[in-house]
């Protein structure tokens, strides 16, 4: 199986989850790629993909809400999220399944998910949705994840992996 896991991350928390969500996946081909320097064509030959990112504003980050975070201290601040990625990726040849997933503070809880809209731009596009869009919870803008959320985000990818029809 080849799957391609794109990532936006601001802190480092939703790359965290990314890394464990591909090591849930397994194989031999399970890429791990950054958004802001992932090829905005995928090849032929994935078999799913999974986006994910930092929740911002009830949302995926924006330029604007990237630049608050640089006024909250964080240094490295990505000039392309999965906003954009997601935007300029071309549309698949035919309906590649699709996952995404979000990091959101776990308290306050607030509504909206960047996993929700990211799946909606995607499906757009002509992906078919293998799964729900999950959240994980990360204490603070900061960090660091929430107690069990590595395992779950390894356990996450194991089954989306498994919803995949066998080819
Ligand atoms: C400008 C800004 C807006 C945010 N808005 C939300 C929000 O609406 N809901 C939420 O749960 N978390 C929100 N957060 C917290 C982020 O979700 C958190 O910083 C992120 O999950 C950390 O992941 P990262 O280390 O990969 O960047 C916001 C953070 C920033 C910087």
């Amino acid at each position: 199986m080849h799957a391609v896991v794109i990532f936006e991350s601001i802190w480092g928390n939703t790359e965290q989850l990314a890394r464990e969500v591909a090591a849930g996946i397994g194989g031999e081909r399970t890429e791990v790629l950054d958004a802001e320097s992932a090829p905005a064509a995928l090849d032929e030959d994935v078999d799913l993909l999974v986006v994910g990112g930092p929740t911002h504003a009830f949302s995926m980050s924006t330029a604007s809400t990237r630049e608050s975070a640089r006024q909250q201290g964080a240094v490295h601040i990505p000039a392309w999220g999965i906003r954009e990625w997601i935007e300029a990726l071309a549309s698949p040849a035919r309906a590649v399944p699709v996952a995404t997933f979000d990091t959101r503070v776990v308290t306050p809880r607030l509504p909206g998910s960047a996993a929700k809209k990211a799946m909606k731009r995607l499906v757009g596009k002509g992906f078919r949705p293998a799964s729900k869009p999950e959240s994980f919870g990360v204490h603070g803008y900061t960090g660091p994840v929430a107690d069990g959320e590595l395992e779950r985000a390894r356990q996450w990818g194991t089954e989306v992996a498994g919803l995949l029809p066998l080819s």
